[in-house]
């Protein structure tokens, strides 16, 4: 399954190039249908311990979640709504490749329990957790997220001692499970050279904090669906999937929701699986993928758009442009960059409501259509497994 993007002669080529997704609706504490050391990159969030709106879905996990909360033991609380997600953590520690990379948004919460406001600093705990796993952690991300709210001060007001700083920022967290990865064949660089970002896009990725990423959109239409999905803006998997993995390579998100971490690879050129214990939101999901041809098209025009800008602000200013692209015949600033090519989405086309192919043209293909199935009346059963246990189903 590898994306083959290049004719006999060593060339870009038009042969259309494929990725393939995998949607299950089970667990991810267990997930049976992938393989030890099949994943090369994680990009997931998970619901945040003590935040209210995931009370009731740690509760219905462990009911001594609920009798915690409900005798104020704060403490109690917070220990074991981590150690559920700790189940998918060891999970991850089984199915990510040697030199896989895991990226955890996160954001701490504050809550007051028994009459005492206090922070509970879920990052902290989530970098300890995957420590103990053995992997490496790698230099985090700070997402800003500023807001008008007009709550957003917590506490006593202007009068000391009581007033609490805002939250106002997440993390993505990135850790790395042993040793980088090498590319010892021709295949292998050849995937990596087009691959490549731009290099004013690897200046605003790579830094350490990020602002200004467009927002999600909370509500859910679904009415059997909780009122807010908690789902990430779609920048924010995509640009992860662009700084650590490779077209071609599989991305996995144990905690998909709404699904835009799958959306993301679509139009990053990445095969994809992900796992959702809700199977409400089958049909939120499969929205969210149908928009694939418009969100792909735009996310392609809008990085060439800002390069084209970013180049004629430079050479206006008299600044160095040395490279040049092979495939898009333009400027560039480094040689890393003269093979990178942005994958055009062709088409989508649903293999029943749980499997995706996209198929993708070369920089003239004509904009992507969608073939889509009838969605089912009745979503799949919560943690419905189509095989028996132990046994491995072919991923895609
Ligand atoms: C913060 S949301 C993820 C939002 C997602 N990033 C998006 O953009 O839509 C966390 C999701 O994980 C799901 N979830 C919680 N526990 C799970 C588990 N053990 N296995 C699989 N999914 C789980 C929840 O139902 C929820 O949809």
């Amino acid at each position: 399954m590898t994306m083959d993007c290049r004719s006999d002669d060593g060339n870009p080529s038009p042969r259309p190039m494929e990725s393939l997704h995998r949607l299950i609706f089970a667990d991810a504490a267990r997930m049976g249908e992938l393989e030890k050391k099949s994943i090369d990159l994680v990009v997931t969030s998970p619901p945040y311990p003590m935040i209210e709106m995931w009370d009731d879905l740690f509760c219905a996990a462990d009911g001594e979640i609920k009798t915690a909360l409900k005798q104020s033991d704060a403490d109690s609380a917070f220990k074991k709504m981590h150690g559920l997600l700790d189940k998918v953590w060891k999970e991850l520690r089984r199915v990510v490749k040697p030199g896989g990379i895991v990226c955890i948004n996160i954001g701490d919460a504050t809550r007051t329990i028994a009459g005492r406001f206090r922070l509970f600093a879920n990052h902290a705990r989530i970098i300890s957790a995957f420590g103990a796993l053995g992997f490496d952690q790698l230099p985090a991300i700070i997402w800003r997220k500023t807001t008008n709210a007009p709550n957003k001060f917590m506490g006593s007001g202007m009068l000391p001692p009581s007033a609490y700083v805002t939250l106002e920022h997440e993390y993505v967290l990135i850790f790395r499970l042993g040793a980088n990865r090498s590319f010892d064949t021709e295949e292998g660089k050849q995937a990596r050279r087009q691959s490549a970002f731009f290099w004013e896009e690897r200046n605003a990725w790579f830094s350490d904090v990020w602002f200004n990423l467009i927002g999600a959109t909370q509500k859910l239409r679904n009415g059997n669906t909780r009122d807010r999905s908690g789902a990430y803006p779609f920048e924010l998997p995509y640009r992860l999937i662009n700084m650590f993995s490779l077209k071609g390579d599989t991305v996995l998100d144990p905690f998909l929701g709404t699904g835009t971490t799958m959306l993301a690879a679509m139009c990053a050129g990445r095969h994809s699986v992900g796992y959702e214990i809700d199977p409400e939101f089958q049909p939120v999901i499969l929205e969210k993928v149908a928009g694939l041809p418009d969100i792909a098209h735009e996310t392609v025009e809008r990085r060439l758009k800002a390069h084209a800008d970013f180049i004629r602000e430079r050479s206006k200013n008299g600044g160095e442009i040395k490279n040049h692209n092979t495939f898009y015949n333009w400027p560039v600033i480094t040689r890393q960059e003269s093979e990178l090519r942005l994958e055009r989405v062709r088409q989508l086309q649903f293999i029943g409501n749980d499997r995706f192919r996209v198929t993708y043209g070369d920089k003239d293909a004509p904009k992507a259509e969608a073939v889509q199935p009838p969605i089912e009346e009745n979503p799949p059963a919560r943690g419905g497994r189509s095989i028996s246990k132990g046994r491995q189903l072919e991923l895609f």
